[in-house]
């Protein structure tokens, strides 16, 4: 009797493969970083090929830490960061040019050139739901064709194929070159301009316009279902494949935001913030992505508006990694809690560009409010307090879209631990901010969607009743103080404009 569901998470700075029982709590978790490759300014790179040897090596590891077998294994899904960029070899599975991650802004010139045309940086919007940014998929892989001999040839001819990274991982685990499954789900494909939200189908008017052959694009299958098995050689040989959710969209479905309304924050190495709209595609008016939620088998497709923020956690990284100012993440807390404010700095990390709700790749990263008196953790609370303030920016575009000011909002990732960040960010929105126990979300929101498709869960009833709160964090930030230091933040994101 197969007891458990596994779920492998692709993500921006590694690969994990986390097994889950019945009632949704982590029973074990492999994870291995891969390398970050910045070739010059702005570009961001990850090797397709170390990622897939990490994932064959962390399920493997999840197994044997849990001390199970393939056997006690029900079903897999897969969760990954969204946009990163593969184009690889049909014949052989070579990658013929590393994997563009979703942060790189070499698409600049090809963006810019696309909004000439009329509507500007909006021009596929009502289609996408996307504005014209280095951030999705489809400019990136127009630039593998372009700048790799002979490639855009191959593609059309059928010799290579494009995935986002639930795709690689896909077809490498089904066969690879010896019929590996081709596929991905609505939720990956809204995200590389590419798709139309209403038919969650290739529009062959925006793959002619952008650049990108259709000849080269996975099938867009559910969000929920079996789509194939493990390749008999593979640690979970035999094991149905049954879930594919970009791990934004993971994160909502594993928080339970299920209804329209509901909500969720990310803290990861950027911020996410996803609000059920339910089969309604709201179109924003407020520099918000429309997006697919999640599509359950054969089930109405469900939307969500996003906020996407492209640096928070990433940022804390940078200040341990490039200024060495702290020797490990959770170190940043104590030293912001030296001090008792910001002492009037501000730091916005615009290190892609901005995302939602700017959308200006001319931005770039400003410390801002300096004098003699800022020390190190001053710097260290503008660090943190930079998330907080991102959030409040497309939460306030999320109320004013919806017309509903969100009530209370749920959190999960790797900043939640933060207490001093939670608690700012309960100051700064004005509203209680909710985690939850299991706050491996994004995993858990895969393992869902595969659950259900093998009938290890039975209904969307299981993720609620499995839902329960650990901590809350209550506003305490007198208003007129709370909007002082939002104005000053705002006063801050105009002076990164205009740099390239
Ligand atoms: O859109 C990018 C997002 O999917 C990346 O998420 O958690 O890998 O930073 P994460």
């Amino acid at each position: 009797m197969t007891s458990y569901v596994a779920a492998i998470d692709q993500g921006t700075t590694s690969t994990r493969c986390m097994v889950f029982d019945r009632s949704g709590s982590v029973v074990s978790v492999d994870q291995i970083e891969h390398r970050q490759i910045f070739p010059q300014a702005g570009w961001v790179e990850h090797d397709p090929e170390e990622i897939w040897q990490n994932t064959r090596q962390v399920c493997a590891g999840a197994l044997a830490k849990a001390d199970l077998t393939t056997a006690d294994i029900a079903a897999v899904g897969i969760t990954n960061q969204r946009e990163t960029t593969v184009v690889w070899e049909k014949a052989t599975g070579k990658p013929i040019y590393n994997a563009i991650v979703w942060q790189d802004t070499r698409t600049d010139e090809i963006v810019a050139e696309l909004g000439e045309g009329p509507g500007g940086q909006t021009r596929f919007h009502r289609k996408t739901g996307l504005p014209l940014a280095t951030y999705f998929s489809g400019p990136k892989a127009r630039w593998i064709l372009d700048n790799v001999d002979g490639a855009r040839e191959r593609a059309k001819n059928g010799e290579l194929l494009f995935g986002t990274m639930d795709t690689w991982v896909l077809w490498n685990s089904t066969g690879g070159p010896d019929g590996g499954l081709h596929v991905t789900d609505p939720t990956n494909a809204s995200r590389t301009m590419l798709m139309d939200l209403e038919t969650l189908q290739w529009d062959p008017e925006l793959c002619e316009e952008i650049g990108v052959p259709i000849e080269m694009l996975p099938e867009i299958r559910s969000s929920s279902e079996v789509y194939a098995h493990f390749r008999k050689r593979a640690v979970f040989g035999g094991v149905p494949i049954a879930g594919i959710l970009g791990d934004q969209q993971a994160a909502t479905f594993g928080q339970a935001c299920l209804a329209p309304g509901e909500a969720k924050n990310t803290y990861g190495t950027g911020n996410f913030v996803l609000l059920n709209t339910g089969t309604e595609r709201v179109i924003s008016e407020n520099g918000l992505l429309t997006t697919v939620g999640y599509k359950i088998g054969e089930r109405d497709t469900v939307y969500c508006l996003e906020g996407s923020i492209a640096v928070t956690g990433s940022l804390v990284q940078w200040v341990r990694d490039n200024l060495g100012l702290i020797g490990s993440s959770p170190e940043i807390e104590q030293l912001a809690g030296d001090v008792e404010d910001n002492g009037g700095a501000y730091f916005v990390p615009a290190f892609s560009g901005l995302f939602a709700p700017h959308w200006r790749s001319d931005a770039r990263g400003a410390i801002v409010g300096l004098t003699r008196f800022v020390n190190r953790g001053h710097l260290a609370r503008a660090v943190l307090e930079a998330t907080a303030f991102q959030t409040r920016e497309v939460i306030e575009a999320m109320n004013r879209d919806s017309g509903v000011p969100l009530k209370s909002l749920k959190v999960d990732g790797g900043m939640v631990v933060n207490e001093l960040l939670m608690q700012f960010q309960a100051d700064i929105l004005g509203v209680p901010v909710i985690r939850p126990v299991v706050n491996e979300t994004t995993a858990l929101g895969a393992a869902y969607a595969a659950g259900l498709a093998v009938g290890f869960w039975s209904s969307e009833e299981d993720i609620r009743s499995n839902w329960a709160k650990d901590k809350q964090w209550d506003p305490a930030m007198p208003t007129e103080r709370r909007e002082k230091e939002y104005h000053q933040w705002q006063k801050a994101v105009t002076k990164t404009f205009d740099w390239v």
